[in-house]
């Protein structure tokens, strides 16, 4: 395949959720050029097939590497828990040897378990060496069980719970965030984690979505509890991981810019992400075609 590589870092989630990473990462590692995709068009993927999720992602992830990109990061954690590891061993292998694709699941494992230690900052009980933790995520983040093995491998006296959370993706969708009604639907899925004998000591936002929902999340969490969202630690793990892999590193551009690219409307695309990345965005509006291996 012939692609004009530029060194551009591409991040990759199912809709705009994943603003919510790309604005760590901007901040963490503001040099790098990105280009972030959000396939609004066919976003939630939370609810889809493992199939589907998987071919869509194989779509995304093509157009990012055929746009230049030698690294994609999936925000989405549905994609990451789906997909990534067939991407990982069989796609890239077979198809694209000399590109590379992070996903989400490992880093916030890693953060639900502690490790590395002091990773992040301001944690109440930073070592955690029993009990329970918990994952909130989409239907299909949960159905992987993704989680539940990394966590197994990185920390297995931690006993993990996971709750599905289906409806707040689509109330962040339909612009809900606050007030009595997302109330009642953040009560819905907290309030039986917090009714156990075994109450979670450390929960994590598992969807690029819920960290827009926080301060109502953070209000019905006992205060003991963390609640850890995705951004930060993403960011600091990429750019630990872009330390361990020089090879990668200096493929990589640095003229500061960011590219926007949605399969829906880029307008209404723009007006949900300028909030989240607190500056004006232009947006293009991309088809994602269907994957043929050429070969
Ligand atoms: N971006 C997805 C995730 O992080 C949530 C939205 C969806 O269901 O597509 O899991």
């Amino acid at each position: 395949m012939a692609t004009a590589e530029e060194g551009v870092i591409g991040v990759f989630d199912s809709g705009f959720g994943g603003l919510t990473v790309l604005r760590a990462l901007v901040a963490r590692l503001p040099r790098y050029d990105y280009f972030y995709l959000g396939d609004s068009a066919r976003a939630p993927y939370g609810g889809r097939s493992l199939q589907v999720v998987h071919s869509f992602t194989r779509e995304a992830v093509e157009f990012l590497f055929e746009a230049g990109c030698p690294l994609v990061v999936l925000a989405c954690n549905t994609a990451s828990a789906q997909a990534l590891r067939t991407l990982q061993q069989r796609h890239l292998p077979a198809h694209r040897p000399d590109r590379r694709i992070l996903g989400v699941v490992r880093p916030s494992a890693e953060a639900l378990a502690g490790l590395p230690p002091g990773a992040i900052p301001g944690l109440t009980q930073p070592s955690l060496a029993s009990g329970t933790v918990a994952v909130l995520g989409t239907a299909g983040t949960v159905a992987s069980g993704s989680y539940a093995l990394e966590l197994a491998k990185l920390a297995p006296c931690l006993r993990l719970v996971q709750q599905a959370c289906p409806l707040w993706v689509p109330l962040v969708e339909a612009g809900e965030t606050s007030g009595p009604g997302v109330d009642f639907f953040l009560h819905k899925y907290l309030d039986p984690l917090f009714a156990r004998p075994d109450p979670p000591a450390r929960v994590l936002l598992g969807c690029t979505h819920y960290p827009l929902l926080w301060p109502g999340i953070r209000a019905i969490v006992p205060p003991a509890v963390d609640v850890i969202a995705q951004g930060e630690l993403v960011a600091e793990r990429l750019a630990d991981w872009l330390g361990r892999h020089p090879e990668m590193e200096q493929r990589l551009s640095r003229n500061a810019s960011r590219r926007y690219a949605t399969t829906d409307d880029p307008s209404w695309f723009a007006a949900q992400g300028e909030p989240i990345m607190r500056t004006t965005i232009a947006v293009d509006k991309v088809r994602l075609p269907p994957w043929r291996a050429s070969e």
